[in-house]
């Protein structure tokens, strides 16, 4: 299936060293990319990105904070050294802090602000002079469902990924004609660490089964399709739009 082939493709993922990003990684080497793994700690960098190269695709791992401008210039740099170009980027690093809004701390305002919007802005901003000079790209910006519905004690979260969404049109809009095509994601809940306070709490685990249509939270190898999707050819004539995955929550 050629629509859906990224042989030869280099991919970086932010936020690769766990979760929704290491598994976005591994989507993206099934298909035939090539993948430089970002996040903050060494053992995890070299754990993902060797996982990579046992399924025969070239990989490495890079430092990289997107809350630091310095640190997402020198390691967009770092890749373009090692694998020479950038054809897809994939926006994923993450937090939340959550708490009402009368006791929402700013520290905690600033860290997700920083790290789910800001953090995305640094690192699109880095990689989109390459993609523009070659007049190829495709950005992917994980969202979430909370970047389209509102939930008590997601307060900077939730604006954060609003503020992703509209990013994702502005982008789209500004590089149509250059090649580039942005796209973002918006999943329900999937099991990974930063939601394991939430699968652990029996009464909260169950509202989100109740709360969405198809009764239950997203299966990991569940984002796998669409992520491999926006990467490919399949999705050329796609731009600005943000595809939740979320067992039909959005539409209820
Ligand atoms: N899981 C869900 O249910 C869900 C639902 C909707 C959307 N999402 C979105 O999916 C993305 C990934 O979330 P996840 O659930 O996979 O979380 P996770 O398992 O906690 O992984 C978060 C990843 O982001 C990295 N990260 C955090 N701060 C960073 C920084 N300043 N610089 C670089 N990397 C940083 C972490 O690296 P370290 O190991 O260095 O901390 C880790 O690799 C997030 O954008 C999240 O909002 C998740």
């Amino acid at each position: 299936m050629e629509i859906f082939d990224l042989t030869g493709r280099i991919a970086v993922v932010t936020g690769s060293t766990k979760g929704l990003g290491e598994n976005s990684a591994m989507a993206l080497a099934k298909a035939g990319a090539d993948v430089a793994i970002c996040g903050r700690n060494t053992d995890d960098l070299k754990r993902v990105s060797q996982a990579i190269k046992d399924m025969g695709r070239d990989s490495d791992g890079f430092i990289l904070d997107v809350t630091s401008k310095k640190s997402v210039q020198e390691g967009v740099l770092r890749i373009l050294d090692r694998f020479g170009k950038i054809d897809i980027l994939v926006n994923n690093a993450g937090l939340n802090h959550r708490e009402q809004v009368v006791d929402y701390p700013e520290e905690a305002w600033d860290l997700v602000i920083n790290t789910n919007l800001k953090g995305y802005f640094l690192v699109a901003q880095a990689v989109a002079p390459h993609m523009l000079d070659r007049g190829y790209g495709k950005v992917i910006n994980m969202s979430s469902i909370l970047g389209k519905i509102a939930l008590p004690n997601q307060l900077a979260y939730a604006s954060a990924k609003g503020g992703v969404e509209q990013m994702t049109k502005i982008m789209a809009l500004e590089w149509a004609k250059q090649g580039i095509r942005v796209n973002a994601i918006g999943p329900t809940y999937f099991e990974t660490e930063m939601v394991k306070p939430i699968r652990n709490d029996p009464e909260r685990f169950n509202f989100i089964n109740t709360r969405t249509p198809m009764g239950r939270w997203g299966y990991l190898p569940e984002m796998e399709g669409i992520v491999i999707f926006l990467a490919a050819p399949a999705s050329d004539f796609i731009t600005g739009q943000t595809i939740y995955i979320d067992g039909g929550w959005t539409i209820a």
